[in-house]
């Protein structure tokens, strides 16, 4: 049995952790949760989204699963998610986009990797209004987070048969900042001979994806351009409601979907639980639990070629609930 922080978040996160739990619980999954509310719901009461027992119970598992939390957007407090990965320094993101059968998209033979770099970069929160007129955000690039961002990348490559690792950047622009970036990058692939190294500005990846997808392997970016690309490529294969993500560290792992909390649709029962079942189903893999593990993906994937029962987001009309039954039927 292993002890596995479960932050179930807010907006559709509650609803989407209960099927995904059920279906983890009717797989035989040996795992205890530990439940550590966070986010817009625990404000009033311990006076901070993210409370020091969580960062605590996450160091204390070293694992974690995550439902998506809100932020709110303007003055307020800091994302739990920017929080999160920078407490436990998981400098990893890690966003598999593969075409699945049975979801319909424009594009085939989507098969690639994102690894965004998960601590600096714009997301530092070095920010400050010069005056009424002009705000001012510092973007960050350091040679260790670089690096080891780098290093990530291409030992993933190197472990999963992976043949070609892009670095992202806009080094025409930003010279000293992507420049250090791209240096880092070109520097690890050295070690590396067998992966095949290649370079791409931001703007030319985001038409090439829209073009021809296939052609991509594993992109390691920056932090914003991860964040941005990811969306991109989670439309690439059916939208957010599929798209998994896990964040790693040397000493903790986070997994969670790559989508927000979609107040517009919560409390309806029409959110769909995939992208996080499928970044559960990598955390039971990572916790060494890999026969659940493909039985749960086997039940998920059988349901989604069946397609009776799709949720809104992927044309169908089923709710939560249905959907949930279902891979549990078909386990
Ligand atoms: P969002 O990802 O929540 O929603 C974008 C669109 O996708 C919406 O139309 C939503 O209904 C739809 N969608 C997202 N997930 C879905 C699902 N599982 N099933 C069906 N439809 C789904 O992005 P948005 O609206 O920009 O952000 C909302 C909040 O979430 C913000 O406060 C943001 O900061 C937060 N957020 C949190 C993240 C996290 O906790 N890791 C990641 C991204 C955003």
């Amino acid at each position: 049995m292993q002890t596995v922080t479960l932050i179930p978040g807010d907006g559709i996160g509650p609803e989407i952790t209960d099927s995904v739990i059920q279906i983890l619980k009717a797989a035989g999954a040996q795992i205890e949760w530990e439940i550590q509310t966070a986010g817009s719901d625990v404000i009033e009461t311990e006076g901070t989204p993210l409370p020091e027992r969580v960062i605590e119970s996450i160091k204390k598992n070293k694992v974690a699963l995550k439902a998506p939390v809100t932020t709110p957007i303007g003055k307020g407090f800091r994302s739990v998610n920017v929080q999160l990965r920078k407490s436990l320094d998981l400098y990893a993101n890690l966003r598999p986009c593969k075409n699945i059968a049975g979801i319909k998209t424009k594009f085939e033979n989507v098969d690639l990797v994102i690894v965004r770099e998960n601590t600096e970069d714009l997301y530092a929160g070095i920010e400050r209004q010069i005056d009424e007129d002009t705000a001012e955000s510092i973007k960050i690039i350091t040679r260790k987070a670089s690096l080891r961002i780098a290093e990530f990348a291409f030992e993933y490559a190197l472990k999963n048969n992976r043949k070609t690792v892009h670095a992202v950047s806009k080094a025409n622009i930003c010279k000293l900042t992507d420049g250090l970036f791209l240096n880092c990058s070109r520097e690890i692939s050295q070690k590396y001979p067998q992966i095949e190294y290649k370079e791409i500005l931001v703007d030319n990846l985001c038409m090439q994806l829209v073009q021809k997808p296939e052609q991509f392997d594993v992109l390691v970016l920056p932090n914003l351009y991860g964040d941005i690309v990811s969306d991109l490529c989670a439309g690439l294969i059916g939208g957010l409601g599929i798209a998994q993500g896990a964040n790693i560290g040397l000493n903790a792992a986070v997994f969670e979907p790559v989508h927000g909390s979609a107040p517009d649709i919560k409390g309806q029962n029409k959110a769909n639980p995939t992208a996080l079942l499928l970044s559960a189903i990598e955390m039971l893999k990572y916790i060494n639990q890999k026969d659940i593990a493909q039985k749960i993906e086997n039940a998920l994937f059988k349901t989604l070629k069946e397609g009776r029962f799709l949720t809104a987001d992927l044309g169908g009309s089923a709710t939560t609930l249905e959907y949930t039954k279902q891979i549990i039927s078909n386990l």
